[in-house]
C-alpha cells in the first residue's frame, strides 16, 4: 500500500515538477495557473484541469513572447474580458479538434429528419445550429448533409455556425481545406462541393456558403444572438469542457430554442443525463425535444 506521506511526496514532486517549467522561458507558478484557470473558467464555462498546466504553459508562452511580457503575473495583470489581449487568450486556450463528418451516424439521421421535417413544414427553411462550429468541418457537413438530402445546391435549410474562438471561425468561414483535411469526404462529394485552388486547397462552392452563416458566439453569455427556432441543434464535443452546473444551464437554454420534435446531437461523451427533462433519446447521441408536437395545419 501506498503510504501517505509518500503520496504526499509523489504530489510534491509532480509540483516541483511542474514549477521546474520555472526553469523554462518564464516562470510559471501554481498561482499564475490557478488564476488562468479562474479566469477561463468564470468568463467560457471551459474547466482546465492540473494535467494541463504544461499545455496553458506552451500555448500562453506564445502569447508572453508576442505581447513581449517579461512573466506570466505581468502578462495577467491587465488581463480582463474586453481587453484587447483577452481575444487572444481565450482563442489560445480552446480545443478545437474537428474533422468532417465527424460521428457519421449523426449525419444519415439528420438527413432523413430533415426530408421528414420539410414535407411536415411545407416550404418553411429548417433551421440547424452548429453550437460550436470550430473551424468550420461540422457545419460544412451539415450543408453537404442538406444538400445531399434533398439533391439540390439550394436545400430549404439555414446553418448558423457559432464558436467562441475568433480565430477558428475566421478559418470556418474562410471554407478552404488542404486535401488530408478533405480524407472523411467521400470523393465525389468533394468534387461536388468543393472548387479546387490554384495552391491544391480546397473551397466550398459559393452555393454551399450561400446556407451557412458564422457568428462569434460564448455558450456562457446571458444572450445569444440566436433568433429562430431551431430544427436541429449540433452541439457536440463541447459541453465535455463544462462543469455539470454549466452543462445543465447550457442544455436547459438550448431547449427553450427548439419546438417539440426538433432534434440536439451532442459528442459521443457527452454525459446527458441531465438532459431528460427536455428531451427523449432518439439514437445513438441524438435527443428529440420532447413536448407536443404541433400538427401541421
Ligand atoms: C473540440 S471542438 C468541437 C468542434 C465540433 N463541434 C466537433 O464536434 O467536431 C470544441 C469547440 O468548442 C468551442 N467552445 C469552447 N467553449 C465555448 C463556449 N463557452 N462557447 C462557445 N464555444 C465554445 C471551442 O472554441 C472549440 O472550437
Amino acid at each position: 500500500m501506498t503510504s501517505r506521506t509518500s503520496l504526499s511526496a509523489a504530489a510534491d514532486s509532480a509540483a516541483d515538477m511542474a514549477d521546474s517549467l520555472v526553469g523554462a522561458e518564464f516562470a510559471f507558478s501554481t498561482q499564475d495557473f490557478d488564476r488562468i484557470r479562474l479566469l477561463l473558467r468564470q468568463h467560457t464555462g471551459i474547466s482546465l484541469s492540473e494535467a494541463k498546466r504544461s499545455m496553458v504553459y506552451s500555448r500562453l508562452a506564445r502569447r508572453l513572447r508576442a505581447t513581449g511580457r517579461p512573466s506570466f503575473s505581468a502578462y495577467l495583470e491587465g488581463l480582463r474580458a474586453g481587453a484587447p489581449e483577452w481575444e487572444y487568450f481565450v482563442n489560445a486556450l480552446t480545443t478545437n479538434l474537428t474533422y468532417f463528418y465527424r460521428e457519421g451516424h449523426h449525419f444519415q439521421i439528420l438527413a432523413d429528419f430533415l426530408k421528414r421535417r420539410a414535407a411536415e413544414q411545407r416550404g418553411q427553411l429548417l433551421q440547424i445550429w452548429c453550437a460550436a462550429a470550430s473551424s468550420g468541418e461540422e457545419a460544412w457537413s451539415l450543408a453537404m448533409t442538406a444538400a445531399e438530402a434533398f439533391a439540390t445546391l439550394a436545400p430549404p435549410v439555414r446553418i448558423l455556425a457559432t464558436d467562441l474562438d475568433t480565430q477558428v471561425l475566421a478559418t470556418a468561414k474562410r471554407g478552404v481545406y488542404r486535401p488530408d483535411q478533405l480524407s472523411k469526404v467521400p470523393e465525389a462529394l468533394v468534387r461536388r462541393y468543393f472548387c479546387e485552388e490554384p495552391d491544391g486547397g480546397f473551397s466550398v462552392r459559393p452555393e454551399l456558403r450561400a446556407l451557412v452563416a458564422f457568428r462569434p458566439l460564448n455558450l456562457l453569455d446571458p444572450v445569444w444572438p440566436v433568433r429562430s427556432p431551431m430544427d436541429a441543434v449540433f452541439c457536440r464535443n463541447v459541453l465535455i469542457y463544462f462543469d455539470r452546473t454549466t452543462q445543465l444551464r447550457v442544455v436547459e437554454r438550448i431547449a427553450t430554442l427548439m419546438p417539440p420534435g426538433a432534434l440536439l446531437f451532442v459528442g459521443h461523451s457527452e454525459n446527458f443525463s441531465q438532459g431528460q427533462r427536455h428531451f427523449v433519446l432518439q439514437g445513438r447521441t441524438v435527443y428529440a425535444r420532447a413536448g407536443m408536437q404541433r400538427q401541421p395545419a
